[in-house]
């Protein structure tokens, strides 16, 4: 099976070059390969390798900065994964997709199913959803993977940064009234190339769904039960020099940023479980084995 992967140098296709190897033959194309903002040289890369799986984690990711660079995002989350799903199509391809809890408004008060209505705050999430949407339209075979707060061990992201904070600041203020579930990258891989060995074996029977999937971490906090979280670990391994005394809560007018954020980012993970027969890990599990690689 040889199965196209984008995005190798981010968070999530970090993790996807290694958990994808024994199910196939990886080709990772990056950025210089195949620029997503390069439709045609994209379509190119399809026609090419041949892939019989694409799995595209590559996306626009600057949440803030999409508010004033929305043809960029859509282009890149947007159009790309319809140029990607219309070549799968072509070819007989089975297109892996991500997306995010940033589809939903955060106005419901429990956890989101794949069937909730969608209704993106920021711009950011536009994108993502015109992508969910580009690719449905095509109908290829595919698999949307929706996730949350996705942090690792390397790149950039909120783990990263606070161990960088508290390492340097007695006093920290982090948001506490919007909930979701971190998500760490190697679980995302992890699960990724599960159902997709299974989505194979169920495509050669022709017994095989296209479907919308949520795919977190069991369980629930805010970001500063995240903080908290995070130097808790920190404090009990042992191994980093923290300054930090106190993180205290704040809700999200006290830390204005350009892209609005919803306050319930919570994503049932129920039809993804019960399908492919799997048990998502709860949060603070998965943080701890992250955080015992860090150096
Ligand atoms: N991060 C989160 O909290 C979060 C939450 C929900 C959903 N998601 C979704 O999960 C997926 C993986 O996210 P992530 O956190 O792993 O992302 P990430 O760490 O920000 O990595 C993004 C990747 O996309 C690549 N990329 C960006 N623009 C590109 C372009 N024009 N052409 C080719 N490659 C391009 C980057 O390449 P370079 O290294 O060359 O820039 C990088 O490899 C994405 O679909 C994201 O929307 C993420």
């Amino acid at each position: 099976m040889k199965i196209l992967l984008s995005g190798a140098t981010g968070q999530v296709g970090w993790e996807l070059a290694r958990t994808l190897l024994p199910i196939g033959e990886v080709v990772e194309v990056n950025r210089t390969q195949a620029d997503l903002a390069d439709l045609k040289a994209l379509r190119g890369i399809i026609q090419q390798y041949k892939p019989n799986v694409i799995i595209n984690p590559a996306a626009y990711t600057a949440v803030d900065k999409a508010e004033t660079e929305q043809e960029q995002a859509f282009l890149i989350n947007a159009e790309a994964p319809g140029v990607l799903a219309e070549e799968a199509k072509k070819i007989g391809a089975l297109l892996v997709q991500y997306s995010t809890d940033y589809v939903f408004d955060g106005t419901k008060s429990t956890p989101y199913t794949e069937d909730d209505a969608t209704n993106p705050v920021n711009v950011y999430g536009q994108s993502k959803l015109a992508g969910e949407q580009a690719i449905q339209s095509v109908a290829c075979d595919y698999l949307i993977l929706r996730t949350s707060w996705v942090y690792a061990g390397r790149g950039n992201n909120f783990l990263k940064t606070i161990l960088r904070l508290a390492a340097e600041r007695e006093e920290l203020k982090i948001v506490a009234d919007q909930i979701g579930a971190p998500t760490w990258a190697r679980l995302i891989a992890e699960t990724t190339a599960h159902i997709v060995r299974q989505a194979m074996l169920e495509r050669q029977v022709n017994n095989f769904n296209s479907s919308v999937y949520h795919l977190t971490s069991s369980g629930d906090t805010s970001w500063h039960g995240f903080a908290e979280k995070i130097v808790k670990i920190v404090r009990e391994q042992g191994k980093l020099a923290l300054k930090n005394r106190t993180i205290h809560p704040i809700p999200t007018t006290g830390y204005p940023l350009p892209a609005k954020r919803p306050a319930n980012s919570r994503l049932s993970t129920s039809r993804l479980e019960q399908q492919f027969g799997l048990t998502l890990p709860s949060w603070d599990n998965a943080l701890r084995l992250c955080m015992q690689e860090l150096d």
